[in-house]
């Protein structure tokens, strides 16, 4: 099974801010929904009531340490394991948020990242990656427009072995 993590980040790494996306970009969005449409994806509880629903076409799996934790059409995961072992299918997404990043980082074999070549305020990160040890596989650059006001770029990384 392939494990892959998908974000976007702003200059710096930022992720998020107040536990929302400090930014609107529907084309990542797009993006997203393209590219994990019926595959396994993983999220942090925060994460997910940010998103507000379950994404659609996809196994969403949630994770929290509240074992009364409920969410409808979701499965919910205690741990990392726990969360891997539910997933199905040849690739799985990490969705995040910075916790869930984190954690699933030493065990994540691919990178979706569209990089914003912007400067946002936030209080949530993606964690540092060594490029050396990571080889770009393709890169694109995203339509602007009006209503894709910012700079940004689809990446697509493979750990290197
Ligand atoms: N830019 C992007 O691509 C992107 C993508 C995703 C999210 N975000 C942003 O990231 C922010 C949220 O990130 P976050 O770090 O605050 O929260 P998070 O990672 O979404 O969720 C953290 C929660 O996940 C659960 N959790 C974490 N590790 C666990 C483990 N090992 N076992 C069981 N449960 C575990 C805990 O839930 P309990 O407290 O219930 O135990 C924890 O409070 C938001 O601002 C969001 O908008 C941005």
């Amino acid at each position: 099974m392939i494990i892959s993590a998908m974000v976007a980040v702003g200059k710096g790494n930022v992720i998020g801010k107040d536990n929302d996306i400090p930014w609107r970009l529907p084309n990542d969005w797009k993006y997203l929904r393209k590219v994990t449409m019926g595959h396994s994806i993983i999220l942090g509880r925060k994460n997910y009531e940010s998103i507000g629903k379950p994404l659609d076409g996809r196994k969403n799996i949630i994770m929290t340490t509240n074992k009364n934790y409920r969410a409808q059409d979701c499965h919910i995961a205690y741990l990392i394991e726990h969360a891997l072992s539910m997933c199905e299918g040849e690739e799985v997404f990490i969705l995040g948020g910075e916790e869930i990043y984190r954690q699933f980082l030493p065990y994540t074999h691919k990178l979706y990242i569209t990089r914003i070549n912007h400067y946002f305020k936030g209080d949530r990160f993606f964690p540092e990656v060594d490029l050396a040890l990571w080889k770009e596989l393709s890169v694109e650059k995203g339509t602007q427009d009006e209503n894709n006001h910012y700079e940004h770029y689809f990446h697509v990384y493979e750990k290197v072995n």
